[in-house]
């Protein structure tokens, strides 16, 4: 059986660390997001295939150096495809029911469970349900008690919401679906595709699940994700190796050849690999990227520092974003459109 993994997204909102990477290459706990969903996959998924567009050749390089263990292939779009175009575009290797999954969710959702779901259902589409509180800044599912959908209704008020689940970004699809979906074009999955399934088989249904769900869109997930991590396996940090720590670490995740400084605090901070921290230097809340440098004595709350930048000695600063350096070329300005209801 063959799962899709969507991977082709700019990841604007976590820039500037996207500028520099593939948003699904992020470490969390040192280990690429994408290796956290290929690790959760069910055995009978054999074969992996990577819809990929924005930085592709990282994500080529990185799974020709680490065997995890499934065949990959990757799935180069020329232009970003959305969520139905990039899953019309791997049809040529889907040999039967398949799944399709957001490279950017870390979630307790056994998919297993969800295929078993599907295939009783004979379902001819499954989607993972979340439950959320502010229903109102998502798309939510009108969904009967056997779990199949009636419909979607996009950003209701509380009072209209016929439900508080939402889509949790993991589908089970059976071929036909493909099907519906144009060749070549941009097409969103969520908003075209689903309603005319829903529409025309009557067998659209929703499987809820229970524990944790967290979609890395944002610099404040992507550090809630850590501490959430790093809570669940008991620890207080995770560290990569050849380190020098002299300071203190809480809730912190450093990468490979990092050094700290003495009497430095990093707390709730994430710290990506070559590193340098100076002493005195107090992060909270932060994340630094490759090849940086704090230096001594500085103070940084709430603050992204991107690959190769220097923070001065002494320098005092909160919620603020360090890039120095041009923006890569034919990076998208802001957000081109969710791949996602959500
Ligand atoms: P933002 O720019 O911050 O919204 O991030 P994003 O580009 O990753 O978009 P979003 O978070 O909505 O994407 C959800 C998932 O779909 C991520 O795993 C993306 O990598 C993936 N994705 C988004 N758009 C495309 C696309 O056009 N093609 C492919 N292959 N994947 C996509």
């Amino acid at each position: 059986m063959e799962a899709i993994i969507l991977a082709g997204g700019f990841g604007t909102r976590l820039r500037p660390l996207t500028y520099t990477r593939a948003k699904s290459l992020l470490p969390i706990l040192n280990k690429p997001m994408i290796i956290h969903l290929i690790d959760s996959l069910p055995s009978e998924i054999d074969k992996v295939i990577l819809a990929v567009n924005y930085r592709k050749d990282q994500i080529e390089e990185y799974f020709s150096k680490h065997d995890c263990g499934k065949e990959i292939i990757i799935n180069d779009e020329k232009t970003p495809l959305g969520t139905g175009g990039a899953t019309k575009y791997a049809e040529k290797h889907i040999t039967g029911r398949f799944l399709v999954l957001n490279s950017d969710i870390i979630c307790s959702l056994n998919l297993d469970k969800m295929i078993n779901f599907h295939k009783k259902n004979n379902s001819a589409a499954t989607i993972s349900l979340w439950p959320v509180k502010n229903v109102s800044e998502f798309g939510v599912v009108d969904v009967q008690k056997d779990g199949k959908i009636i419909s979607f209704v996009e950003k209701p008020k509380p009072e209209d919401a016929p439900s508080n689940l939402i889509n949790a970004g993991a589908y089970c699809l059976e071929p036909l679906v493909l099907d519906y979906i144009k060749k070549g074009r941009l097409v969103s999955m969520e908003k075209e595709i689903f309603p005319r399934i829903i529409n025309d088989t009557d067998r659209f249904y929703g499987f809820k699940f229970q524990g944790y769900w967290m979609d890395i869109g944002r610099i404040s997930s992507f550090l809630e994700v850590n501490r959430f991590l790093l809570d669940l396996k008991k620890l207080d940090f995770c560290k990569g190796v050849n380190c020098i720590v002299n300071g203190v670490l809480k809730k912190s995740t450093i990468g490979d050849n990092v050094f700290i400084g003495s009497n430095s605090d990093i707390k709730e901070t994430i710290v990506f690999n070559n590193v340098k921290i100076g002493y005195n230097v107090i992060l909270s809340n932060c994340v630094i990227g490759e090849n940086s440098e704090i230096n001594n004595g500085c103070k940084l709350e709430y603050i992204v520092v991107g690959d190769n930048e220097k923070i001065k000695e002494k320098t005092t600063l909160e919620n603020t974003i360090i890039w120095t350096q041009p923006k890569p070329k034919d990076y998208p300005d802001k957000q081109i459109g969710n791949a996602v209801i959500n």
